[in-house]
């Protein structure tokens, strides 16, 4: 039927019809809030470029995850700042590495709340990559061995849920194989799996101090001129065993996001990075965008291309409106 009988305009008159026949919601349930974790009592250090996001020792931490989830923020992920670095990235899978104790803490004291641990090793090596370097390069079937140790050891100090970060080829199957030798058959794997070469992850280097030392990961992570591949990327986790699969980062690739989720009907997450949320910050500072609004349409947009989980730094800014609409 043709105008002047449809009139697109006749559902967005009112807003209680507007919002009936809204196609997307968010909810405090989608998101996934990330936190920095490092030695010591009582500190929470501002990162300079992410306003608002600080590392923090495990005292602070604990409280942060208790406002989480008193806002229904219940999910958390959770990235290290270790005392000390080596080559290989082995302090990221020892009993007493910072985020296993930081796991035994939360879960000590917060009963009702999912902690999903990150797996990698960019944040535990000297050199800043994401696995060990042999002739200069990452070799990938020494590193998904240590990143299987990781795995198992974050698993055993209560991680509810293993996100390998690292683009290692066969790292999934090979983290999956050591949960379940280790017992933990129950523990699910998110895997990063479509996970791009990005300038997006700029002010997150800085939070996790984790900036390569020489050269950058694009031998690893993929080409940001590339889909297909991410279908193939995708493809092959599930393959090997993930339970999520993520796209990384979320606002340059909401095509890959709605690809994937088309394609797999897998429960799909997508991590809107460091770098998207400081823009915003950065703008809203200025006054030049209502960050609020902006904050909302960027979530909304990222679940319209497929996500059902988000995880973003603006988790508890969002839950704050979503809780008083
Ligand atoms: C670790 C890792 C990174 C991010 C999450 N896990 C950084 C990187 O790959 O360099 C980025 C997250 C963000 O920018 O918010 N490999």
């Amino acid at each position: 039927m043709a105008f002047p009988i449809t009139r697109l305009r006749r559902l967005r008159y009112d807003k209680i019809l507007r919002n009936m026949v809204s196609e997307t919601h968010l909810s405090v349930n989608d998101l996934v809030y990330p936190l920095f974790v490092c030695p010591g009592e009582g500190v929470k250090k501002p990162i300079s470029s992410m306003p608002g996001n600080y590392q923090m020792s495990i005292d602070v931490l604990v409280e942060t995850c208790k406002l989480a989830v008193s806002k229904g923020v219940k999910s958390i992920l959770l990235f290290g700042i270790p005392e000390s670095k080596d080559e290989h990235g082995h302090v990221g899978c020892s009993h007493n590495g910072i985020v296993q104790q930081a796991l035994r803490a939360i879960k000590t004291e917060i009963e009702d709340i999912q902690l999903i641990a990150d797996v990698c090793n960019c944040e535990y090596t000297t050199h800043g990559h994401c696995g060990t370097i042999v002739d200069g390069d990452v070799d990938n079937d020494l590193t998904i061995e240590t990143l299987a140790k990781q795995a198992v050891s974050l698993a055993e100090a209560g991680a509810d849920v293993i996100a390998p970060s690292d683009m290692m080829d066969g790292r999934v199957g090979r983290i999956r194989t050591a949960l379940d030798e280790a017992g933990y058959i129950k523990t699910p794997i998110m895997s990063y799996a479509a996970k791009y070469a990005s300038g997006f992850y700029g002010p997150f280097r800085e939070a996790a101090e984790s900036a390569p030392q020489f050269g950058d990961r694009s031998t690893y992570q993929m080409n940001p001129a590339n889909s297909d591949e991410a279908l193939r990327e995708v493809a092959a986790d599930i393959e090997e065993g993930a339970d999520i699969v993520m796209v990384k980062p979320a606002l340059s690739y909401l095509d890959v996001i709605y690809r994937i989720k088309n394609e797999f009907k897998m429960p799909t997450a997508a991590y809107n990075v460091s770098g998207e949320f400081s823009m915003v910050k950065a703008a809203g500072e200025k006054n030049w965008i209502d960050e609020q609004r902006v904050m909302m349409e960027v979530l909304l947009s990222i679940k319209r291309a497929g996500a059902d989980i988000i995880i973003t730094y603006h988790a508890l800014d969002a839950a704050d409106i979503l809780n008083n609409n």
